[in-house]
């Protein structure tokens, strides 16, 4: 055990990042599994950032399509919270260096994106925003005194003292050893979210519920977890995790087609191609399901200029031989986003005193049952800032020693197999289509594997959110957003609200579940 005075930020992605340096110069400590920058789901984001921007857009208009594409839960007082200072954080990040894309005149240009009235995602390079703005956070990051980092660690455990955070364990991420325990003041929580958990996924392949899972284990409250989305638009070329092809393209025109040149949105729907999210990733996933081979078709909408405007969707068509100046991108729906995670107020506050969360880990009430196309990095800026100033009134000391750390050895290898199983039950039964009957032997599953690795805490804090995620689902018996059952085919007036859960009582639905199919 060591103690420090140091605030520790378990993940290192855009929130963890960005918070760390609204701290400066309060010292702190940044728990990043990977190198720096590696490995974070931030720096996979191609959209970019929604904030109204533009001289005709309003943060209300923002706010509105955040209500509706969240289909009935979202918190008003959140969403215009947070598009109301959307606009500060563009320009700050612009301060900081990030290469944003102008026109002429020095305007931001502006990518629309499904479910927005208005041309709203600042972005980089077309489709690099992701990228760009963590090159320049991380760039600040490694210039600023006050910030530690340690690659190549990951966060495994709170310790509390039943109400309050006291510390964290932490162990190696790129071997076995035993845990660590730091004392420390508080701890921020920014360690990005679920996508993993899923076998068919965009999210970087260490994101697999291991945030959320630890802070249910310590009692933190959790919100909304059955609400998962599922990007229509990943490239279906047998690589995992699945790269993902922008909504932008569709933004830009772009359509989809199946293997009968079938433009199958436009019936679907009156915003074709650009109607939400969640109906999207269905119509994709019926596609697929019936043996249709959905398709982006950029042809006629970019033809060569796919190629300069869109470098990252490029380069992954090069590496699966698709030319898409004269050929169709087959797609296919993945798990991308975590619209659950441990619940957080207006100042990034937990249910435990002394533990914030920010980004993706997070359940601020922004999203509801379907996030809108960048408002995740919006979010994580967002709540990454107001987390930090919250954390500032504990008026700690500005100074702190580095902290060095030897881990003794011991630990535990993941199983792949195991992991497997998991991501592959949570597809098969937890995933764009649910029903009773499928949640209750996904959460049997879970049950199996957590005590067949019983000694692995990092597959126990995956087995935590996995259970959230089923748990909640079996409970919500009606279709929202990205939930939607087909047993329960219509949304419900009466469950036109958030969910809030411990994991006692997600555990308590899965002993029930056992019992039953015993
Ligand atoms: C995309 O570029 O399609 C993803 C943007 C997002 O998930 O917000």
């Amino acid at each position: 055990m060591l103690e420090t005075g140091r605030i520790v930020i378990a993940g290192a992605g855009l929130g963890a990042l960005y918070a760390a340096l609204e701290l400066a110069p309060r010292p702190v400590l940044v728990i990043s599994p990977e190198p720096l920058g590696e490995g974070a789901s931030s720096a996979w984001a191609q959209g970019g950032v929604a904030a109204a921007m533009a001289a005709h857009d309003t943060p209300e208009a923002h706010a509105d399509d955040t209500l509706l594409a969240g289909a009935g839960t979202v918190d008003p007082e959140v969403a215009a919270m947070v598009t109301r200072v959307a606009r500060e954080h563009i320009i700050d990040l612009t301060e900081l260096g990030t290469p944003f894309d102008r026109d002429a005149d020095g305007n931001y240009v502006m990518s629309r994106e499904a479910a927005h009235s208005a041309a709203r995602v600042v972005r980089v390079k077309g489709d690099q925003a992701g990228d760009q703005i963590m090159q320049t956070l991380i760039a600040a990051v490694r210039a600023a005194p006050s910030v530690q980092v340690l690659e190549n660690t990951q966060a495994l455990r709170l310790e509390t003292d039943g109400e309050a955070v006291t510390g964290i364990w932490i162990t190696r991420a790129d071997a076995p050893s035993a845990p660590v325990l730091i004392k420390c003041p508080g701890v921020l929580l920014a360690g990005g979210g679920s996508g993993g958990l899923y076998a068919h996924t965009t999210n970087p392949p260490r994101i697999r519920g291991q945030v959320i899972g630890f802070a249910a284990r310590a009692g933190a409250r959790i919100a909304d977890p059955e609400f998962v989305q599922f990007h229509p638009t990943a490239f279906d070329i047998g690589e995992d995790p699945a790269p993902l092809a922008t909504e932008a393209l569709r933004g830009e025109g772009a359509v989809l087609i199946n293997a009968d040149s079938e433009r199958f949105m436009v019936p679907a729907h009156p915003d074709a191609e650009l109607a939400p999210r969640d109906i999207v990733a269905r119509a994709i996933f019926a596609e697929t399901q019936a043996g249709r081979r959905p398709m982006l078709d950029t042809r006629e909408a970019l033809g060569f200029e796919v190629q300069t405007r869109f470098p990252t969707v490029a380069e992954t068509c090069a590496r699966a031989g698709i030319d898409p100046v004269t050929q169709p991108i087959p797609v296919a729906v993945a798990a991308h986003y975590h619209m659950g995670g441990v619940e957080a107020d207006m100042q990034g506050r937990t249910s435990l005193a002394n533990l914030w969360v920010c980004g993706e880990a997070s359940s601020t009430g922004l999203h509801g049952a379907n996030r809108l196309a960048s408002n995740g990095l919006l979010e994580a800026l967002v709540y990454a800032r107001n987390a930090a100033q919250d954390i500032d009134r504990l008026a700690l000391s500005k100074d702190a020693a580095e902290v060095r750390l030897e881990f003794p050895e011991g630990g535990q290898e993941l199983d792949p197999a195991a992991v497997k199983a998991l991501r592959e039950a949570m597809t098969a039964h937890a995933g764009v289509r649910r029903t009773a009957a499928g949640l209750k032997q996904a959460l049997a599953a879970i049950a199996r594997l957590e005590d067949d690795q019983a000694a692995d805490e990092n597959f126990t804090n995956m087995c935590a959110t996995a259970t959230l995620i089923a748990a909640a689902a079996l409970r919500r018996e009606e279709s929202r957003g990205g939930h939607f059952r087909d047993d329960f085919p219509e949304a419900d007036p009466a469950q036109a609200h958030r969910t809030r859960i411990t994991l006692d009582e997600a555990l308590a639905i899965r002993a029930k579940v056992q019992e039953e199919l015993t």
